[in-house]
């Protein structure tokens, strides 16, 4: 049973950080296989906190090599400074393989990403303006610049020519921006290459190999099921597809290959940037929620949207996932209301519906038909064992997996290593 995929099953941070930390000790290799470092995955280990952008959370276990696959898309300079910072805290990330096949976020790339947000004005996505959008369309519109390219100037000068042909044209006549210089470009890739050199690595044998070998592959998605370019809420979504499937084609590691899918679903639902969220509160509930959940963006520092649990997207996420399990996050946040409201079906024009409607016009009139399960008091965040649970919290639970088409596995009561209940192993 050597590979597993962890994603995220609502709209990113439900805690996949953490769950990846927790398993980092036990699997051999932990591969990120899209995104980049739009994401923020934070890791709490004793009393040291930290926020990983592009580095898989494997990096923080001795035993386990951190993978970067050919479907992410990297900062050389975000992932550069990500590997200082971690150093000067002693940790070691000489065992990094960076695929030569994953695309570069180039300087242009998010220029492109931030007049193109300014530009949408009202209808903006809300990015992370960190070029995310405009490489992975750069890759699908074979303009992209790989990582493999930085070890070729001719080739890497072409390409950086051919893609500022088209941007510059865009750029000066139609945002009204200077136009940006190749040789500039060049330059500034060409710094990173001799650093990154050591990593860079065909990743595709090396996880193949080790599958074959029975070593155990983790493999951690950025972002959420619902944030997926074909299976989220389109548009307001990422660029790339951290459903399951994506694993395969980001790694390069057949479907045949994927033994487990654990989802990671946060106890409520929080969501950053724009687009429809059906059970989003603008009341003192979704403000307690906010503060207790410390629900701020680890990228951008943005306020996270908040609201109430959503069975129907928990659902959504079991089928287009494959979802074998659940690992429920942030029980422990939910601790002292009287009544906890969760969304069972969606009221649409007056028709109640069980299942995520897949037109875009529908979900933006869902409104959530709520059942009101009985909440708890006490603290839950020393509970080892799901009988250590008060009874209300052990229903809440039951009832979610109920809801949501897969066991829930494992329960987080706190952002720490330690603060873990698990249910069934997961390996
Ligand atoms: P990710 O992007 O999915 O890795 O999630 P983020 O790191 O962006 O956001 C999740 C936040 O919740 C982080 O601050 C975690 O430390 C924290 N966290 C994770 N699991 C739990 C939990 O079970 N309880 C509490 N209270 N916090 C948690
Ligand atoms: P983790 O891995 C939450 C959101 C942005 C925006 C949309 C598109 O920490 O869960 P992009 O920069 O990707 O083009 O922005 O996607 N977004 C995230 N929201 N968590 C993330 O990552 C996200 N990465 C992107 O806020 O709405
Ligand atoms: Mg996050």
């Amino acid at each position: 049973m050597p590979a597993l995929v962890l994603l995220g099953a609502q709209w990113g941070d439900e805690g996949k950080g953490k769950a990846t930390d927790l398993l980092g000790g036990s699997v051999d290799y932990v591969v990120r296989y899209q995104g980049g470092n739009n994401a923020g995955h934070t890791v709490v280990v004793g009393d040291q906190k930290y926020a990983l952008h592009l580095l898989p959370s494997g990096i923080l276990s001795p035993g386990c090599t951190p993978v970067i696959g050919n479907g992410v898309v990297v900062d050389p300079s975000v992932l550069l400074s990500e590997l200082s910072g971690l150093n000067e805290r002693g940790v070691d990330t000489s065992k990094l393989l960076i695929s030569g096949n994953a695309h570069i976020i180039t300087p242009y790339n998010v220029t492109v990403d931030k007049v193109t947000e300014r530009f949408l004005g009202k209808r903006k996505i809300g990015t992370t303006g960190r070029g995310i959008g405009p490489t992975y369309a750069d890759k699908i519109n074979r303009v992209g610049i790989r990582v493999q390219d930085l070890y070729d100037e001719s080739i890497l000068t072409q390409k950086v020519e051919a893609a500022l042909d088209v941007k510059n044209q865009i750029l000066t006549k139609l945002y009204n921006r200077r136009a940006i210089a190749v040789e500039q470009v060049v330059e500034e890739l060409l710094g990173y290459a001799g650093k990154l050199a050591p990593y860079v690595a065909d990743t595709v044998l090396v996880l193949n190999q080790a599958l074959e070998e029975d070593k155990v592959v983790l493999f951690e998605g950025g972002q959420g099921t619902l944030l997926d370019i074909d299976h989220g809420t389109y548009p307001f979504v990422t660029s790339s597809n951290p459903t399951a499937g994506g694993a395969c084609t980001g790694a390069g590691v057949g479907p045949t290959k994927i033994s487990r899918v654990i989802g990671i679903l946060k106890a409520y639902t929080t969501r950053v940037g724009a687009g429809p969220f059906p059970t989003e509160l603008f009341d003192e509930d979704g403000e307690a929620l906010r503060r207790i959940g410390g629900e701020r963006g680890v990228t951008t520092g943005r306020d996270r949207r908040c609201g109430w649990f959503d069975a129907v997207i928990a659902r959504y996420a079991t089928r287009v996932n494959g979802l074998t399990d659940f690992f429920l996050t942030k029980l422990d946040v939910l601790t002292g209301w009287e009544q906890i409201p969760v969304c069972v079906a969606y009221e649409i024009d007056g028709r109640r519906v069980e299942e995520l409607p897949y037109s875009q016009t529908d979900f933006h009139h869902a409104k959530p038909v709520y059942e009101m399960l009985p909440g708890w008091s006490e603290d839950i965040s020393k509970a080892k064992s799901f009988s250590d649970l008060p009874k209300n919290a052990q229903n809440y639970v039951k009832a979610l997996e109920e809801m949501s088409g897969a066991p829930i596995s494992a329960i987080g009561v706190g952002p720490g290593r330690d603060e873990t209940i698990e249910i069934n192993s997961f390996l």
